[in-house]
């Protein structure tokens, strides 16, 4: 399973990169904004900062919603780095340039998929991602899990290319679940990814394993 950070903050990302085990990060309008990220020059500046950090796989989303200036945006980002996949909201014109963008051989993340037909849709359209928002589905009480599952049965049944990347994730259990259904990607918050590391019987064992040799030592 791949492992995206969801953020626009590059310390955060530096800090999963370093880990050794980040595949590509997602970001989106409110997280650059929440960043302090405005305006096109500094946005485009920011994508080629966050490029610099990580192997693959940035997640670059376009602002427009028509389909002339999706596709307009789509292919400025995507020349800005080769690792650059243009995200393209889950609306009509959105598909359509999904299906362009595939034909020319630029990536692409269909986001804001909330249920399994538009992601069936996205996938026919050759959407190299589709991006199901659990976290926003268990908001308003919906099993989020559910949907991963129903996607992936989809894409099985028809060997749809298309990866899963389970977005909107709020915690590590989140994240466990996913790899249970077969999700293809995670995409979650720094916090998220390093809850995974701890375990109460891990910090215990690790404090007696190194108490018991000091003893041993006579240190
Ligand atoms: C990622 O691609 C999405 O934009 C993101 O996971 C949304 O998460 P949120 O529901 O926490 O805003």
């Amino acid at each position: 399973m791949k492992f995206f950070i969801d953020t626009a903050n590059l310390d955060n990302i530096k800090e999963a990169q370093d880990l050794g085990i980040l595949d590509g990060v997602t970001t989106n309008p409110s997280l650059m904004a929440k960043e302090g990220i405005t305006g096109d020059a500094n946005v485009i500046a920011h994508y080629k900062a966050i490029c610099d950090i990580v192997d693959d796989n940035v997640s670059a989303e376009v602002i427009a919603t028509d389909y002339k200036n999706i596709i307009k945006e789509g292919e400025a980002l995507a020349a800005l780095n080769p690792k650059i996949v243009v995200k393209v909201p889950m609306i009509k014109d959105g598909i359509k340039a999904i299906k362009y963008f595939s034909g020319k051989g630029i990536r692409t993340n269909c986001t804001l998929i909330f249920s399994a037909g538009q992601a069936l849709l996205a996938a026919k359209a050759g959407a190299t991602y589709v991006s199901p928002f659990l976290g926003r589905l268990d908001d308003i009480s919906t099993d989020g899990l559910t949907l991963i599952e129903d996607i992936r049965l989809i894409f099985d049944n028809y060997g749809y290319p298309t990866q899963i990347l389970a977005a909107s994730i709020r915690g590590p259990l989140h994240i466990v679940a996913c790899a249970k259904l077969g999700a293809d990607v995670i995409t979650a918050p720094l916090a998220a990814i390093t809850a995974l590391l701890k375990h109460p019987l891990t910090d215990s064992g690790l404090a007696t394993f190194l108490a018991d040799h000091a003893k041993a030592s006579g240190k």
